[in-house]
């Protein structure tokens, strides 16, 4: 391991933006195909990272969705979420908010029910065992239809409790924010926190809409929100976080190289920007990786991935108390 390696993953650090079906890494999809006798349409776990070639967000969603179809009991649930929570500790995460697409699994016959008490069985182990305290964020599908978002917002009703925020994802182009206005409204009055992914394929009119129609808390990608100058100087002025997320950028074509990755310009524009890794078992890297492929990419200093990672713990959705905390052990590995 090198400096820069060791320097980072020595840095606690929070993940914002991680779907945990996007963690379901190819062995694991293997065996659980295998224990739930599922037949999936590759031979090996070569062929299924062969087929991880997308060339923009859509052409991963179909393959995303059709893999978490491996996915049946509480135990896989668990032993998915697991799996990442090992991963990222390794990486030094010490906070993960995750989200989780219930209509990816209730669609095909799977109870809530199962999916969230999978998920919360490993949050609590994960907190024991391994330090890392979590969070989940229920992420609506905006190719479905605003009923469906309220019909999904009904089942966790006895969960409400375990959630912490609402999210909204799936194909943007076509799905702005404002199709979820009413359903977002509700959920901000059960008391949840609110997010969106904007702007990573969707114009910078959605991310104004995810500001102004959602009034969310939180933007997941925010990219093309820098084709709009009034839009950058507001999000600046409003502090919000963006949670970026570099290999995601580059293996679904929202950026043509690493070289050329707008996180530093983000940075320097006075955003809120946080690391983080989307889908990593399909874009090839946990949030360690993607620290040190931008860094590395963009010659980031040592003090932009200190904001990066202090980024991560004031965007995130803990309290202050918990913030201050993991802030003086960021400046404790920063040396200041
Ligand atoms: N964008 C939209 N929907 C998603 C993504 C993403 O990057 N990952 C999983 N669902
Ligand atoms: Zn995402």
């Amino acid at each position: 391991m090198d400096a820069l390696e060791d320097f980072i993953r020595r840095l606690p650090k929070a993940e914002l933006h991680l779907h945990i079906e996007g963690s379901l890494e190819p062995e694991l999809m293997f065996a659980l195909a295998e224990r739930n006798g599922i037949s999936i349409p590759y031979a090996s776990v070569e062929e299924v990272r062969g087929a991880y070639a997308f060339s923009n967000l859509q052409d991963f969603l179909d393959i995303y969705y059709a893999g978490a179809g491996v996915l049946q009991t509480e135990a896989d649930f668990r032993d998915l979420a697991m799996a990442y929570f090992e991963r990222a500790a390794a990486d030094g995460v010490v906070h993960a908010e995750i989200m989780f697409d219930p209509q990816t699994h209730t669609d095909r016959g799977i109870a809530f029910g199962t999916v969230i008490e999978g998920l919360l069985a490993a949050m609590a182990e994960a907190e024991t065992r391994l330090g890392i305290t979590s969070r989940l964020i229920m992420s609506f599908l905006r190719h479905l239809s605003e009923e469906a978002a309220f019909e999904t917002l009904g089942q966790a009703e006895p969960w409400l409790a375990r959630i912490t925020a609402v999210g909204l994802d799936s194909s943007e182009l076509g799905h702005p924010p404002a199709k979820f206005a009413r359903v977002f409204a509700a959920a901000r009055a059960k008391g949840l926190k609110l997010t969106a992914h904007a702007g990573e394929e969707g114009p910078p009119d959605y991310v104004y809409e995810a500001l102004e129609v959602l009034g969310v808390d939180r933007i997941d990608h925010g990219n093309r929100a820098l084709e709009d100058e009034a839009l950058v100087a507001r999000l600046a002025q409003d502090g919000m976080t963006l949670t970026v997320c570099p290999l995601s950028n580059l293996k679904l074509c929202v950026v043509g190289d690493l070289a050329g990755h707008p996180i530093d310009r983000m940075l320097a524009a006075g955003l809120k920007a946080t690391i983080n890794s989307d889908d990593p078992a399909y874009f090839g890297g946990y949030v360690a990786d993607n620290y040190r492929a931008v860094a590395e990419a963009r010659g980031l200093s040592r003090a932009d991935l200190v904001t990066l990672a202090k980024n991560s713990f004031t965007g995130s959705f803990l309290p202050p108390e918990d913030v201050a905390r993991h802030l003086v052990a960021i400046a404790a590995v920063a040396g200041e």
